[in-house]
């Protein structure tokens, strides 16, 4: 399972890749908005700022709402860096756009994705990777985790190549559930991912195997 950032924080994705566990990195506009960046050659300066950090798949997402909109902004976006994957929303021109990009070998990840039919339509259009997004579906107390189960065995039945990509996840246990299931990316916030790291059993073994051998060498 691969594992991605979910941020557009420069200092939280160098400190993951620090770690030597990171393989890609999501944004979406409103991650971009909440650092701060604005303006459209600051936005591309960011990317390439991240592709920098990270030797891995990068999502960067189109604004425009519209099947030329968003190819124009697809070509600018693939240009940057041979990383960048162009995030695309799940909607009529969106999936025509993933299909044209597809064509094109220009690399894709269908987004807001909450369905199965939603996820196998990415998928028929050839997308890269499709964006289940588990924590919202939680939000309105439907089960993400039951959807990216769901995809695993359609994709798996029809072999689909596209990869599937859990998103929107909240915490620890979102990510080693889809571990479980056998998804092929999750992105996780920064936090998710630092969380995995903590048990109180290392902690406590670790102080007294330190005490120990301080004791030992008196
Ligand atoms: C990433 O691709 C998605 O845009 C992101 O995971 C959405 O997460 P959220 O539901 O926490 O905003």
């Amino acid at each position: 399972m691969k594992f991605f950032i979910d941020t557009a924080n420069l200092k939280e994705i160098a400190i993951a890749q620090s770690w030597g566990i990171l393989d890609g990195v999501t944004t979406n506009p409103s991650l971009m908005a909440k650092e701060g960046i604005k303006g459209h050659d600051n936005i591309l300066k960011h990317y390439v700022d991240i592709c920098n950090i990270v030797d891995g798949d990068v999502s960067a997402e189109v604004i425009a709402l519209d099947f030329d909109g968003m190819m124009r902004e697809a070509e600018i976006l693939a240009t940057l860096h041979k990383n960048i994957v162009v995030k695309v929303p799940m909607t009529k021109d969106g999936i025509k756009a993933v299909k044209a990009l597809s064509n094109q070998g220009i690399k894709t990840n269908c987004t807001l994705v909450f369905s199965a039919g939603q996820a196998i339509l990415a998928a028929k259009a050839g997308a890269t990777y499709v964006s289940p997004f588990v924590g919202r579906l939680d939000d309105i107390s439907a089960d993400g985790i039951a959807l990216i189960s769901q995809m695993v065995n359609i994709f798996t039945a029809q072999d689909y190549k596209t990869q599937i990509l859990a998103a929107s996840l909240r915490h620890p246990m979102h990510i080693v559930q889809c571990a479980e299931i056998g998804v092929d990316v999750v992105t996780c916030p920064f936090n998710s991912i630092e969380q995995l790291f903590h048990h109180p059993l290392t902690n406590s073994g670790l102080e007294k195997f330190m005490e120990d051998f301080k004791k030992s060498q008196q």
